[in-house]
């Protein structure tokens, strides 16, 4: 296997622990340095072995100190673009985290950005899902045609106190910085909805607000059952608030969204970060079976319509604290194998482009209370990334 330098631009948790991953599967990785003002990564960096290498001043005197066999880009959104064109300028391989980018505006630019680079660098984007094994075969047995013609699709993401309290104070908190709760958390889900359906979204209403992590809210209960102290357990990182009932939060705590795909296919979406029963649920019926996949408890269920035995059961067993369920370690075996030339990365750009759309439609709805019709949306991508665009 080759020796890969490594240079990273946002060294933080996400980073840090993708890193430990990549050490984890085999990979000789040797970090070069990082440009990073606050690198809330190191620690977990240090508890994996791994050597941070040397701080650089900022991304133009690392990406100056080639060659490199990967980049990797771990900054808040807000900042995905400005670091993914300086990368790209560079020319190195790219490896960046989602949501790829913030506003529906940068996601042109981009996209005309990639079409005049043709795929070189090329660029792999940590939609971290599409490596898990329990969604590779949610996809296959969509893909040979088990469940039929998707009719309709039901899914969820609820999230624990504790991580609904973390994302009221870290950088998430703020649009400017975070672009919406959806976009950061559920980028992901859409980006396998959208794949699923095999289709693009060409309606989406939505409603959400903050009732949850709000100032008005009276006599907050600040303890659990047994005394110890509720929403204080993870450093907020960079720029991060101390209370996360009384900051300058302007994202939703909960959303809910309903989409109709240009091939039918009706989707309902519901979310929220601050429930007691943990959920990440997909419900997927078609004309000829259902199937359900629990993305917390990592198991899933499928039966045929016309079929009155006990449905098939899968448990993927691997279940970890950080909810990724060995998804990591998958993405980092993905990521090498891209790299080698051997096979290609399971998401592609263009992939994470429409994901990310997908939810600022979602957010276009629900900030406007109205329904949005996504073809002039996806008039707009097409021409920014046909070539001749460029
Ligand atoms: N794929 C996944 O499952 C997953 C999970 C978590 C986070 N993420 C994504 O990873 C990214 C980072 O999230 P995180 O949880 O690690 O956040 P974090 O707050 O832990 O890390 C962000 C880092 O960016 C640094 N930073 C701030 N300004 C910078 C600048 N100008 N230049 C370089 N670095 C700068 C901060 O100092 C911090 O170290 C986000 O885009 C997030 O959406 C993805």
């Amino acid at each position: 296997m080759n020796h890969h330098r490594i240079g990273v631009i946002g060294l933080g948790q996400r980073i840090a622990h993708v890193l430990a991953a990549m050490k984890e599967v085999g990979w000789m990785l040797q970090v070069a340095g990082y440009a990073d003002p606050s690198p809330v990564g190191l620690p977990i960096l240090a508890d994996a072995g791994i050597e941070p290498g040397r701080a650089y001043r900022d991304e133009a005197e690392l990406l100056g100190d080639g060659p490199f066999d990967l980049v990797m880009i771990g900054s808040p959104n807000h900042l995905h673009f400005a670091h993914l064109n300086v990368a790209f300028a560079a020319g190195w391989p790219i490896f960046a985290e989602k949501p790829i980018v913030r506003t529906v505006e940068e996601s042109y630019a981009l996209a005309g950005a990639l079409a005049a680079a043709g795929g070189a660098p090329p660029l792999f984007v940590g939609l971290v899902m599409r490596s898990m094994p329990i969604v590779r075969e949610v996809i296959a047995r969509v893909d040979a045609g088990e469940l039929g013609v998707l009719v309709s699709l039901d899914a969820t993401e609820h999230l624990p106190p504790e991580h609904g309290a973390y994302l009221a104070r870290n950088w998430r908190r703020r649009q400017d910085w975070g672009g919406s709760f959806m976009l950061d958390k559920v980028c992901h889900d859409f980006d396998i909805f959208n794949r699923l359906a095999g289709a693009r979204p060409a309606q989406v209403a939505s409603f959400g607000g903050r009732r949850i992590f709000d100032s008005d809210r009276e006599d907050v209960p600040s303890t659990y059952e047994d005394g110890s102290a509720a929403y204080a357990l993870r450093d907020a990182g960079w720029m991060g608030a101390n209370d996360a009932f009384h900051s300058d939060m302007d994202v939703d705590d909960h959303q809910v969204a309903i989409l109709r795909y240009e091939n039918g296919l009706a989707l309902s979406f519901h979310s929220n970060s601050h429930v007691s029963l943990q959920e990440r649920r997909w419900y997927v019926a078609g004309t000829r079976g259902t199937l359900l996949a629990d993305l917390v408890r990592n198991k899933l269920m499928v039966r045929p319509a016309l079929d009155r035995r006990k449905p098939e059961r899968i448990d993927f067993g691997t279940r970890t604290a950080d909810n990724h369920n060995g998804a990591d370690q998958a993405m980092a075996i993905d990521l090498l194998a891209a790299l080698e030339g051997e096979r290609a990365f399971p998401v592609t750009p263009r992939d994470s482009l429409e994901a990310g759309l997908t939810v600022m439609a979602i957010d276009e709805a629900a900030a406007t209370g109205r329904m949005v019709d996504c073809a002039p949306m996806w008039a707009r991508l097409d021409a920014a990334l046909r070539p001749s665009a460029g």
